[in-house]
């Protein structure tokens, strides 16, 4: 299973046939390695409204005819925008697909769209090529983050915001990955803009000093092949 960073929250996650697009964040940020008109996505995920999260999410839902999960007023709102196929659970929803399963998880943070929906935020669990993926989604450091690992298999990938500023930084997301517990962790939500700028080595050093997990940094574009 093969996970592409695409720049702050976005990501590819594919098993080599199924290809889920996580928060495509493209037009406008200036770590984007590929554009709207050219990723590909049959599945595109919302961990939240905010526009560094839904970004392109209406041109590439229509260009490819992907299927858009998010949060039911999320999802609602895409489908008077025209997105054809929309799926809107709620916090602690699972969704079954013929590839895996998704389940959204709390968030600390807000969460409006750039349309004016306000919503609650959420994380992702992502259940794909037999490899569990947790995408934090923007928050903050919260206790039940001990909870969202604990039952059923372990994560093992989290993609964890360390930016500050909007989310948890980097030394509170060194506490998310002892409460999370992953086997791995990509730091992400990071350098895209001044206020988040932030030292992605010095995490890396901390968590595994402390034994927590292996960090991969990731430059935008590049992929981490899960094995
Ligand atoms: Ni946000
Ligand atoms: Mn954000």
């Amino acid at each position: 299973m093969d996970i592409r960073w695409l720049g702050h929250s976005a990501f590819t996650l594919t098993d080599g046939s199924t290809t889920v697009l996580v928060d495509p964040f493209l037009t406008g940020n200036p770590k984007a390695p590929v554009s709207a008109e050219e990723v590909e996505a049959d599945v595109i995920l919302l961990t939240h409204g905010h526009g560094d999260h839904y970004g392109d999410v209406v041109d590439v839902a229509q260009r490819t005819g992907a299927t858009v999960l998010a949060v039911a007023e999320i999802a609602g709102e895409l489908e008077g925008l025209g997105v054809e196929n929309t799926i809107g659970p709620n916090i602690g929803g699972t969704v079954a697909f013929d590839w895996g399963w998704v389940k959204m998880v709390p968030a600390w943070h807000t969460s409006t769209t750039p349309n004016g929906t306000v919503t609650v935020p959420g994380g992702l669990l992502i259940h794909i090529g037999d490899k569990l993926v947790y995408h934090l989604g923007d928050t903050a450091l919260f206790s039940d983050l001990q909870l969202i690992g604990r039952r059923g298999n372990r994560v093992d990938v989290a993609l964890v915001p360390i930016g500050g500023f909007f989310t948890m930084d980097r030394f509170d997301a060194v506490t998310a990955v002892e409460l999370v517990q992953p086997f791995q962790v990509i730091p992400c939500h990071y350098d895209t803009f001044p206020p988040i700028e932030t030292d992605a080595q010095a995490f890396k050093a901390d968590v595994e000093h402390a034994g927590f997990a292996e960090v991969i940094v990731l430059e935008p574009g590049a992929t981490h092949t899960v094995r």
